[in-house]
């Protein structure tokens, strides 16, 4: 995976896996401590502390029954090479927080990719479930929420082409005019 977005896309895939009813995406670049951090937060189903243990080291578990993936590890491995770190916080019946952290100018950290693709592709495959995705540039702020939308909407489906091309454009030029 070249872009984070894509890694963004896989972990809130989890999260949908786990029958969340709201997935939070957060993403935060802070230019005066040299950090990128993505922060994904659902209402699912948990992970008890044994087996969450064992996601983030797919290879030490290769001879255990259970099949392990792929995509918890390959973002910790992402963010571990570019000098950050990868951290889950979760609880049975609560539900799973993933943050990942990444030095921002790090030559190995990949770039942040097309966000506004993987909201719209979640968004538009879900239609019953929310998304709220921030953008946070240092003191300046962008959110998007899929409640908010829903509301004004009324019953135009978020899987309308108009409604994903406006979804994509929205977000993209929230971030655009945070961070340029
Ligand atoms: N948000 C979550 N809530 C509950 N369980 C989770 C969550 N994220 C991951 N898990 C559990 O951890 C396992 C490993 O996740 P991971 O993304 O690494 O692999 P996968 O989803 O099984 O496969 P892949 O991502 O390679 O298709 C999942 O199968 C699931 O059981
Ligand atoms: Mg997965």
């Amino acid at each position: 995976m070249k872009e984070l977005s894509l890694n963004i896309l896989d972990i809130a895939e989890n999260s949908i896996a786990a029958n969340a009813s709201l997935v939070s995406i957060c993403v935060t670049q802070d230019s005066h401590e040299n950090l990128l951090s993505i922060v994904i937060a659902d209402d699912g189903k948990g992970m008890d502390a044994d087996f969450l243990k064992m996601v983030t080291d797919p290879f030490s578990t290769t001879r255990k029954t259970r099949k392990v993936g792929m995509g918890i590890s390959l973002l910790k491995l992402i963010a571990e090479q570019s000098n950050g770190n990868l951290e889950i916080i979760s609880e049975v019946g609560k539900g799973t927080t993933v943050k990942a952290t990444f030095q921002y100018d790090h030559i190995d950290r990949p770039p942040l990719g097309s966000v506004e693709q993987t909201i719209s592709v979640l968004v538009s495959c879900n239609l019953n479930v929310d998304f709220i995705y921030e953008h946070i540039f240092n003191d300046k702020r962008f959110k998007f929420d899929t409640r908010e939308i829903k509301k004004i909407l009324k019953e135009t489906p978020m899987n309308n082409p108009d409604v994903i091309l406006w979804v994509q454009e929205y977000i993209k030029e929230g971030i655009a005019n945070i961070t340029s």
